[in-house]
């Protein structure tokens, strides 16, 4: 089932997301329909807050990318309450993007290599470093389990540049071709 996507002003996006166990009612059905949804949406990444629920659940696949990243050939997952253990790397600028700010687009500036802690689908526990786009795809989405948005690390300047988009799509003035929850 496609669900809608919060955007910009909308207030869960601004929410920690709490934990989730085993006991979380309809996990595997939630995770399908992450993943519909980001598949009819085009994105590469979607966290639990951008459908509304405040949890620590990211979906992933960035397996499109793998002609140009051959290491991205299985990158598909279903992320649950990742830590990021450590930042490492050069800091890069990357073009990013996010469902919940469409026809937003800006540099953001990120270390290139991270240690990530994270449970699968089944609660199984993994420890790794990943690097390159794979860093970059999961600061954005964990990102959104903190309750911030990329547009929060760009600078002051270019933020009141794009004041009057983000206002927009507070307002609704701004909708994407995909079905959306706005403020509340
Ligand atoms: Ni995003």
């Amino acid at each position: 089932m496609i669900l809608p996507i919060t955007v910009y002003g909308n207030t869960i996006l601004r929410k920690v997301g709490k934990e989730i166990d085993e006991n979380y009612v309809g996990l595997k059905e939630l995770i399908d329909n992450m993943f519909e949804t980001m598949y009819k949406a085009e994105g590469v990444g979607l966290a639990a807050p951008q459908v509304n629920k405040s949890i620590r659940l990211i979906v992933i696949d960035a397996t499109p990318f793998a002609e140009d990243d051959p290491s991205l050939k299985d990158f598909k997952k279903a992320i649950l309450n990742p830590e990021i253990l450590e930042l490492t790397g050069e800091e890069e600028l990357f073009n990013e993007g996010c469902l919940s700010l469409p026809g937003i687009r800006e540099d953001v500036q990120r270390p290139t290599k991270v240690k990530i802690r994270y449970q699968d689908e089944n609660f199984n526990t993994y420890e790794e470093v990943w690097e390159g786009l794979k860093a970059r795809v999961i600061q954005h989405e964990y990102d959104h389990l903190e309750g911030t948005l990329f547009v929060d690390r760009i600078s002051a300047i270019k933020r009141r540049l794009i004041h009057g988009k983000l206002s927009a799509i507070a307002k609704g003035k701004h909708i994407p071709n995909y079905r959306i929850i706005q403020n509340k």
